[in-house]
């Protein structure tokens, strides 16, 4: 039987063009006119889990974008492995930044990925990181060495909230019934360190409308005289940290666990160079909420952050008006034990408060999930540390992530079983970014990493 290392040697180029011809594709789910390319992607994962050697695979329509579900089933009395990932991406926007086109995927070497790193929107997040475990099956199935049973649910709505997972999850709970969940979505520390992601931060995600005079005005005519909903939207935001960057909603901080001065200790030892995090992002300082670190302010604590403002006018040249309408976009990430529903109805009573006279303000709450820890002592955390000691040669190091999964949360909910989020990607991979690319390193070290987790979750279940 030939070993997982010389059958990715043998067939890595295959496994890179398969993967350059499935980011061909562009599955943005954000955006409609995409919707007929989120449809095709669906229709070639499908192929891709057949091809690999799934003996049952089917596309399940949703009110949204199909979830593409597959599955190996040997033995029932063996243990079951579900595999989550998503197919659709992020927008590709700001295009003109792009040093490659986001759907004509090319290998680059860089600094940290001397040995190439494809290049496109959905090489990492979360195309790239999805097809290692195709291809682990591809290997395992080939090889006669699937230890247990194995379900894959693929789905296409990731990135803008995965309403229709909910509603397929709820109603599929014996159909996806499993021992443990497997996820490959996150980052781990760099190449010679891997580590497994053992949190997740929620998310609450509002759109705000400050509404000042039902028209635009001449800004000298009416400038002074009339709220300037711009002006006044600033404002607000501004009001929403301290001086301290606490976020200043009352009754925000009420259920944020504080952990001890061991823990913060304990993850403190996690590998990490503020010189280095600085210069990678060209910035002359780092800032964040007092009394923490920056892997402490990325994690472990709740932010509140706009990601998009408009209104008035952005044109070329000068136009002297003051808008009718401002707008933003703000998210929070949560911590555990913070309940994304409540804190919007906490973020939108007082962001209606923050309103002077003479304006009006709307608040339309988006999407959101709960936040997520695992502990280190499962079968299923051990499985993997156990099979990332044996491919990279050192032990992975468990990190609390500031991203959010809000689905995860839910599978423990609804399917009572844990989460492994067993990530191959970096930060500097550049996710939801122009340019985002994942190393042929990470890529093929994915797909030997993966059947070791199978071969000692099963051994470890026993
Ligand atoms: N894969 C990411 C989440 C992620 C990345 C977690 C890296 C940890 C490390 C996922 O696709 C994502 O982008 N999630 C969104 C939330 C979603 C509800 C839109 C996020 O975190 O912004
Ligand atoms: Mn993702
Ligand atoms: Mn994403």
């Amino acid at each position: 039987m030939e070993n997982i290392k010389s059958y990715v040697q043998q067939h890595k180029d295959r496994f890179i063009d398969e993967l350059i011809e499935l980011l061909k594709i562009p599955s943005v789910s954000a955006d409609t006119a995409y919707s007929q390319d989120v449809i095709d992607t669906s229709e070639a994962v499908k192929v891709s889990l057949e091809k690999a050697g799934c003996d049952f695979v089917e596309i399940c329509d949703t009110p949204g974008y199909p979830i593409v579900y597959g599955e190996k089933i040997i033995d029932k009395s063996l243990p079951t492995i579900l595999v989550y990932g998503h197919y659709d991406v992020q927008p590709p926007d700001p295009m003109e930044l792009w040093t490659s086109p986001p759907f004509e995927p090319v290998i680059k070497k860089t600094d940290i990925h001397p040995e190439g790193a494809i290049f496109a929107r959905g090489s990492c997040d979360d195309k790239g990181q999805m097809y290692m475990h195709v291809k682990a099956l591809e290997y395992m199935v080939q090889s006669n060495t699937l230890p247990c049973n194995v379900k894959f649910m693929i789905e296409g709505e990731e990135e803008i909230g995965s309403k229709s997972l909910s509603w397929f999850v709820e109603r599929n709970q014996e159909k996806l019934k499993n021992d443990v969940i497997l996820i490959s979505d996150t980052g781990m520390i760099s190449n010679q360190q891997p580590s497994i992601t053992t949190g997740l931060r929620g998310l609450s995600y509002v759109e705000v409308e400050v509404t000042g005079p039902n028209r635009d005005l001449h800004s000298g005519l009416y400038g002074g005289a009339v709220a300037n909903p711009i002006n006044v939207l600033a404002k607000m935001i501004a009001s929403l940290h301290d001086e301290n960057n606490h976020i200043t909603i009352p009754g925000f901080y009420d259920n944020v666990e504080e952990l001890s001065l061991e823990e913060r200790a304990e993850m403190a030892k996690a590998p990490f160079n503020l010189e280095n995090y600085k210069k990678a992002l060209d910035l002359n300082d780092v800032y964040g909420e007092k009394g923490y670190v920056t892997n402490e302010r990325n994690s472990i604590r709740p932010t509140l952050d706009v990601n998009g403002i408009w209104g008035g006018y952005t044109g070329e040249g000068a136009k002297t008006v003051i808008a009718s309408k401002a707008f933003a976009k703000i998210s929070m990430r949560l911590v555990p034990n913070q309940d994304w529903e409540e804190i919007t109805e906490l973020f939108t009573k007082y962001f209606i408060s923050l309103a002077p006279a003479g304006v009006t303000v709307k608040v339309k709450p988006h999407h959101g999930g709960q936040g997520y820890v695992t502990p280190i002592d499962s079968i299923g955390y051990k499985a993997a540390n156990m099979a990332y000691t044996e491919t990279f040669g050192v032990p992975a190091i468990p990190v609390r992530s500031g991203g959010s999964i809000p689905i995860v949360a839910l599978f423990e909910k609804e399917l009572k079983s844990k989460t492994i989020l067993m990530g191959f990607g970096l930060d500097s991979d550049a996710i939801h970014s122009p340019n985002e690319h994942f190393g042929i390193f990470n890529y093929l070290k994915g797909i030997e990493t993966i059947p070791l987790f199978y071969k000692y979750f099963v051994e470890l279940s026993k």
